[in-house]
């Protein structure tokens, strides 16, 4: 698959080299694709990977993955152009720049993305766990859950089957008005590693019988 990846930061470089490493063609759009941290990305990556503008990635990508601050977010789409139809994957969350809380109160990030590009397929996916578990989501045989939600079916199977490239194991959260409750799971992700003592490298997990 194509793959345009809005944001070439931690979570954007990370995806980027997994679905590489797994044969997809990725292209990274960034501000600056001939600044040195655009080709320190594109070597790192290795073969299968593109780096162009923030328009050029969007074009290229059946998939679009937005992987930028929040505050920088809405820029960005706006940089991207035309999204009309494609699924969107938004890693985002709305983190205080201390990261000490949210910013959006009790809607989310995902919804808000929404009412900027109407025609966009918005999956919100890759927000509740760290970028070290989406370079490896295996713990002793066990892949982490990765969550997801939206309201677009076949969008959602694009990024459920992306997570699963990576070694997740995707579980369904519903419609996008389930990202209020997905953007939170990622507080409590950086509340347990930050604050707690977790460190970086542990996963959530849904156990069934
Ligand atoms: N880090 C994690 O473990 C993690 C996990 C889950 C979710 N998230 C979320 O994922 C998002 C990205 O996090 P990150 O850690 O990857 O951040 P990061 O390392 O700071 O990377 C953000 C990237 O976005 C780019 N960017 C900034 N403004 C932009 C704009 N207007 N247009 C296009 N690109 C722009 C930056 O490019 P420049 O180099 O040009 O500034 C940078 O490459 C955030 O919303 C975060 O909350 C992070």
């Amino acid at each position: 698959m194509r793959i345009g990846i809005i944001g070439a930061g931690t979570v954007g470089s990370t995806l980027g080299k997994g679905w590489a490493k797994h044969g997809h063609q990725v292209m990274y759009g960034v501000r600056d694709p001939r600044g040195t941290s655009a080709s320190r990305v594109l070597a790192a990556t290795g073969t299968g990977a593109q780096v162009g503008s923030v328009s050029d990635a969007a074009a290229f990508g059946t998939a679009v993955v937005l992987a930028t601050p929040w505050q920088a977010t809405r820029d960005a789409l706006a940089a991207a152009g035309d999204l009309d139809g494609k699924p969107l994957l938004d890693c985002t969350n709305p983190l205080k720049p201390d990261l000490s809380d949210l910013e959006t109160g009790h809607t989310s990030a995902a919804e808000q993305i929404a009412t900027w590009v109407p025609r966009a397929r918005v999956v919100k996916i890759f927000n509740t766990t760290g970028a070290e578990n989406m370079a490896n989501p295996v713990y002793a045989g066990q892949a982490a859950t990765m969550f997801y939600c939206g309201d677009d079916g076949a969008a959602k199977e694009i990024a459920a089957g992306l997570a699963r490239d990576l070694g997740f194991e995707p579980v369904d959260a519903g419609p996008l008005t389930s990202a209020r409750l997905l953007e939170p799971l990622a507080m409590l992700w950086i509340t347990l590693a930050f604050r707690q003592g977790l460190g970086r490298t542990f996963a959530f997990k849904v156990l069934r019988h």
